[in-house]
């Protein structure tokens, strides 16, 4: 079970710096620096940390990266676009508790030695604009920065707004658009001005970073204390789809993602049964066989699939796997934004070939097109929204092949359309999810 003081997500809204000083916060970033960069860092490594924005990377190295370049200029960034269909926890966070967050990026950001930080998020997230600011300058007032200067950075709606080499671009003024594969953050970072010097900067997602203030006060062993060896802590997943309690639903590393459609989410409707499981758009489809699956990096890479951030998407046996390739191919192809010929053109492929389905005007080659249309999507890909798709629009096809041959017989006529779970707000009382039209249901 988990233990309260492992949370990061409270109960209730932390109201105001008076209250989380109260809490015991603020303690953090007063100990970090009396500490060397040196000795957070080792402390952040040691602690298994690995980033929840999606890939799991070791926040550790990633800061050791960034600290140890050579360059006297270094940024830090936090990641709050949220983007990923089926996620809404970084925007939990931020409503519940924007001080842990503002105290986990001073501590980063003083680690690393960079001077100044930037937090990005959506201009629409007004509600988590309003929460950070007011902490910023109570934060400020209260002397818990450093000597660090925080901006928040409002950008578009677009999904690779998140897409961290996008996110570079959007705070230099540019558009959402990911800078060349070889030019990560930690090599090139901001407002470059001499080719010698990349200015190198950190990007970590805004759960990772609410995770450092209890890390530095409390230690290592007690962070490990739950989660598994290799993902150690705990993650906040965001449950959506055909469950009775949709939410934001904290839970240590290692739980099942059983107990978090079942104990948490309240299971299914009655006389409905779990057809597919997607974290994100990003990962392969999950079949209800793997329901006793830890959730944990590793152990749901083991069975073909992703952790993600943390986002499931429960569909249940009413519901059209063609339509579901549908509209995450859609999405992929609106959001990919023509930089690489090949990600723009394969996408394209893969959404023309299964509307096809859809309509009734497909055959056995046009399953083919749809596979093509992946296959051929990550060629010289700057970023990973092809790989993305590649891997949920193949595990869809190969899971569901049965199906796929049906459609291409007689079309969807009596389907229903599956809609992007892409989460706009969350009515925690009702637990319902509201969710943006957005720009990619034509
Ligand atoms: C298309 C695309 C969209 C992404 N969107 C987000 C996002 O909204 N939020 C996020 O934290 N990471 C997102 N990522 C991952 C970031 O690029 C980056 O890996 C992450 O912010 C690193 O933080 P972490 O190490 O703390 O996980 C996205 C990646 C891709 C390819
Ligand atoms: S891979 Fe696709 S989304 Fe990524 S930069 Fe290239 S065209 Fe844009």
């Amino acid at each position: 079970m988990l233990l309260p003081d492992h949370k990061i997500l409270p109960e209730n809204p932390v109201e105001n710096i008076e209250s989380y000083l109260n809490a015991g916060g603020g303690k953090a970033i007063i100990k970090a620096l009396t500490m060397s960069r040196e000795q957070i860092i080792s402390e952040i490594t040691r602690s298994g940390l690995r980033g929840r924005g999606g890939a799991g990377f070791p926040t550790g190295l990633k800061w050791a990266t960034v600290a140890h370049d050579p360059c006297s200029v270094k940024y830090f960034v936090c990641n709050a676009a949220e983007g990923e269909p089926g996620t809404f926890k970084d925007r939990m966070l931020i409503r519940m508790n924007p001080y842990q967050l503002l105290e986990g990026i001073a501590i980063g950001a003083y680690a690393v030695g960079a001077q100044n930080a930037y937090i990005v998020m959506k201009t629409s997230f007004e509600k988590e604009y309003t929460a950070l600011s007011l902490a910023l300058d109570a934060m400020a007032e209260h002397h818990l920065l450093g000597e660090i200067s925080i901006v928040i950075t409002r950008g578009p709606e677009d999904y690779l707004l998140g897409e961290e080499k996008a996110m570079l671009e959007v705070i230099e003024g540019g558009l959402a658009m990911p800078r060349e594969a070889e030019y990560p953050p930690y090599v090139k970072g901001l407002f470059v001005t001499n080719p010698w010097e990349l200015n190198p900067a950190v990007v970590n997602n805004v759960e990772t970073l609410s995770n450092i203030p209890n890390i530095i006060t409390r230690g290592t062993e007690w962070f490990r204390r739950i989660g598994t060896t290799d993902s150690p802590g705990t993650m906040i997943f965001t449950l959506s789809g055909n469950v009775r309690k949709p939410g934001v639903y904290e839970l240590p590393m290692g739980s099942t993602l059983r107990e978090l459609i079942f104990d948490c989410g309240g299971g299914l409707f009655p006389k409905k049964k779990i057809k597919a499981i997607f974290s994100g758009v990003s990962n392969a489809v999950i079949l209800p066989y793997s329901l006793d699956v830890q959730l944990g990096f590793d152990t749901v890479r083991a069975i073909g699939s992703g952790l993600g951030s943390g986002g499931f998407v429960v569909f249940d046996d009413t519901t059209c796997m063609v339509q579901a390739a549908y509209t995450f191919s859609n999405f992929l192809w609106m959001e990919s934004c023509n930089q690489c010929s090949a990600c723009k053109r394969g996408t394209d492929i893969s959404t023309i070939n299964l509307r096809k389905l859809i309509n009734g005007e497909g055959g056995p080659e046009t399953i083919e097109g749809i596979r093509q249309g992946a296959v051929l999507a990550p060629q010289g890909n700057r970023c990973f929204l092809p790989v993305e798709h590649q891997q949920i629009i193949l595990s869809i096809i190969r899971e569901f092949a049965e199906e796929f041959t049906l459609h291409s017989e007689r079309g969807c006529e009596t389907c229903h359309k599956v809609v992007l779970p892409k989460i706009f707000d969350l009515d925690t009382h009702n637990h319902l999810f509201t969710y943006s039209e957005g720009r990619s249901q034509p």
